[in-house]
């Protein structure tokens, strides 16, 4: 078991809480739930960037709402576990999810990637500038 598999096995355990869709601005900030739009079981950490994070239950190939909080850095999810190695010319994720594509966080199921996310891991992006 990786270490941060372990970290988020503990805080599992000890911080579920119902999040509420209430926008913050940490960085490294994320709601997660099992559910879209901010139902079933959620949980909301902050997590260092430039840090690939393997899922532990109840999110792993469970997750329908992820939403960074804003800020000028984004996730890549990603449908391998951490280390594991993609051989998809797409680079194995959906793509950037970022506070900006309100569709996307919350209901990942549009984009069939509901029970898909295993790891993820977020960056601050380099280009922009609107929300630093
Ligand atoms: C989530 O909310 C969006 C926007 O209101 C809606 O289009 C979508 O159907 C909802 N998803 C579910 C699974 O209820
Ligand atoms: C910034 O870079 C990301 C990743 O390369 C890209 O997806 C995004 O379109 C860029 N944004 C702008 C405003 O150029």
């Amino acid at each position: 078991m990786q270490l941060s598999t372990l970290f988020l096995a503990i805080a599992s355990a000890t911080s579920l809480v119902t999040a509420k869709p209430i926008e913050k601005r940490t960085i490294g900030g994320i709601t997660m739930c099992t559910g879209a739009n901010f139902t079933g079981t959620c949980e909301y950490r902050v997590w260092p960037l430039e840090t690939c994070i393997t899922l532990g239950a109840p999110f792993y190939k469970n997750t329908n709402t992820f939403v960074p909080d804003e800020g000028n850095w984004f996730c890549y999810p990603y449908l391998m576990d951490c280390g594991a190695i993609c051989r998809s010319p797409t680079g194995c994720t959906m793509g950037p999810i970022d506070s900006t594509r309100p569709d996307y966080r919350t209901d990942l199921q549009l984009q069939h990637w509901d029970k898909m996310i295993r790891s993820f891991d977020c960056h601050f992006y380099t280009n922009r500038t609107e929300y630093v």
